[in-house]
């Protein structure tokens, strides 16, 4: 059985290349759903119900043992807050048969919980259903959490602009200003790609908002650990499996990996390449 893992696009490729990296004996299955991305601004409802079908597919037409929400949107929405463990109950029909699935908001909020003056970016989905200050402080009542949307990021992101995503993310980073922050949770699988930009204006100070002095005042505190998902979910997985040899047990050692998607477009066959590796081929799948 192979290892589903599942975002509303291909942000969640960078998980998946991360956890591959850390343990490349099993099979993986990604399935972005690029037809419907972003997930970031779509209801509640929307969301889960787009969830529920993404993982179904992947539970019942690819034999997952496991899978693996790489979403945040769709771990806070669709995963009745993150209640339990990671993200369950499980929304699958397969429920019931051993199968698991796990989200990845759980692994950064117990990271962010360390600390006692959290930043949270995430979409619009995952800052107002309000689960990572609740799962931080369920876990540490004394860390003080701040949120902001960043919803440009996402696009900006899908269609590889680095350089030019900069001032957003000064815009988006401007709120935290004074906070005092001692971390800042990168709460979407795509902000991994603005991973550097965003050590760097943090930690660096590279071109500071003019005469605001906000982004000075970060930039000037003694270094705020970033906490970015494809650092800590393959190390948070591989710790799951060792617990949990009833799911690990189940899993075939075959080193393959395939991409499904909802959409294919130029952009995805590039993406995949760039953010999963040179030989990737998306495959078009109908959930
Ligand atoms: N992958 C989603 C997340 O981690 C962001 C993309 C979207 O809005 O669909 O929140």
């Amino acid at each position: 059985m192979k290892i589903g893992i599942f975002d509303s696009g291909l942000g969640g490729l960078i998980i998946a290349k991360a956890i591959r990296k850390a343990m490349p004996e099993y099979d993986y299955v990604y399935l972005g759903d690029t037809k419907r991305v972003p997930y970031g601004n779509r209801s509640h409802e929307a969301v889960y119900e787009y969830t529920k079908e993404c993982v179904d597919y992947l539970f019942r037409k690819e034999n997952c043992a496991i899978v693996i929400i790489a979403c945040n949107t769709a771990s806070a929405r669709a995963g009745n807050e993150g209640r339990n463990e990671y993200l369950t109950p499980s929304p699958s029909p397969c429920k019931g048969e051993g199968r698991k699935i796990l989200g990845v908001l759980i692994p950064a909020a117990e990271e962010a919980a360390k600390f006692e003056r959290v930043g949270v970016l995430g979409t619009l989905g995952t800052v107002s259903s309000g689960t990572f200050p609740k799962e931080i402080k369920k876990i540490n009542k004394k860390t003080i959490v701040f949120q902001n949307p960043a919803p440009m990021l996402v696009p900006l992101a899908e269609e590889g602009e680095i350089k030019n995503a900069l001032p957003f993310i000064k815009k988006y980073l401007q709120p935290f200003a004074n906070k005092k922050l001692d971390a800042l949770v990168l709460g979407c699988t795509h902000y991994p790609i603005f991973k550097k930009e965003i050590r760097n204006i943090l930690n660096v100070g590279v071109n500071p908002v003019r005469g605001r002095g906000s982004l000075r005042a970060l930039a000037a505190s003694n270094g705020i650990k970033v906490i970015s998902q494809d650092e800590i979910i393959p190390k948070k997985l591989k710790e799951y499996f060792v617990k949990h040899p009833e799911i690990s047990k189940k899993l075939s050692k075959g080193k393959t990996a395939k991409i499904l998607v909802t959409d294919i477009t130029q952009s995805v066959n590039i993406l995949t390449k760039k953010w999963f590796g040179a030989n990737t081929k998306p495959r078009l799948v109908n959930i």
